[in-house]
């Protein structure tokens, strides 16, 4: 199998990569979509153990801002790649009368959700990059640790271009690239440690060393940037957390 090397510049070059594999689009959807069926049941502590808990930190921290970017605007925030809810449920218990959607492409993953929320917020089966939104409907849309794992990146960030009202916000959380002082300590730890908890915890050595791949490889921040914009999303704040292992950007639609 072809391996790919080098972190990406354009979100496009994603588009015919699973982790360092290359495969085809729809192969890299199909295997996208079962691989997180799969991971599911064990998301939520695989997360805890993989980021000594750091994750919730950073999702806290985003729940923040976003409450914040809703403030002044009607209508539904639409969580994409929500998996099992942790960002809609933060807004959603903070802001208890707006309208919530998880939007994921993996029933297993919104199965998850569902048990944990109940009907609290609406659970919607779609993939990013066409969701059955009308224009400008949204109040704010959230995208955590999901952009990386689209088939189509920019066409995810156009459609959540597309959904939000003019001048409301999406809110973006990925891994990025850590400062270079920090990264040989995080590059063990993704390289081993986190394979290994994978393999003992989730019994699944593959589906985690597709993830630290699909990390080594998404692109750096300022590229991010340049994608947003492209997709009618101007950045106005650009935050890295934890020396950059993440990176969160704000991004008004223009
Ligand atoms: C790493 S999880 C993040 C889940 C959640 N946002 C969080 O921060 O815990 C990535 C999620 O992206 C979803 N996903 C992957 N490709 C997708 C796509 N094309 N459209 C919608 N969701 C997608 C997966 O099913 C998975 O739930």
């Amino acid at each position: 199998m072809v391996q790919t090397q080098d972190r990406a510049t354009e979100l496009d070059s994603l588009r015919q990569t699973f982790g360092a594999a290359r495969v085809d689009e729809d192969v890299r959807r199909a295997g996208v979509r079962a691989l997180f069926d799969r991971i599911a049941p064990r998301y939520d502590l695989m997360n805890d153990l993989m980021s000594f808990g750091l994750h919730r930190l950073w999702k806290r921290k985003m729940v923040r801002v976003v409450l914040k970017r809703l403030e002044g605007f009607d209508g539904p925030l639409v969580d994409l790649a929500g998996g099992t809810g942790d960002i809609a449920f933060g807004v959603k218990s903070a802001d208890p009368v707006r309208r919530v959607i998880v939007a994921d492409a993996s029933d297993g993953m919104l199965d998850i959700a569902r048990k944990r929320g109940g009907d609290s917020v609406e659970y919607l089966h779609a993939e990013a990059e066409a969701m059955p939104l009308a224009d400008g409907s949204a109040a704010g849309v959230t995208l955590a640790f999901g952009l990386r794992n689209m088939t189509d990146p920019a066409r995810a960030l156009g459609e959540a271009a597309r959904m939000l009202a003019p001048g409301a916000s999406l809110v973006l959380l990925e891994f990025s690239k850590p400062a270079a002082w920090f990264a040989p300590f995080y590059g063990l730890h993704s390289r081993y440690i986190i394979p290994a908890i994978g393999a003992l915890v989730a019994r699944d050595r593959g589906a985690y060393t597709y993830l630290v791949e699909s990390i080594r490889l998404f692109p750096a921040a300022d590229d991010v940037t340049r994608a947003l914009d492209n997709a009618g999303l101007q950045t106005i704040e650009q935050r890295a957390l934890m020396f950059g292992v993440a990176v969160m950007h704000v991004a008004v639609k223009k």
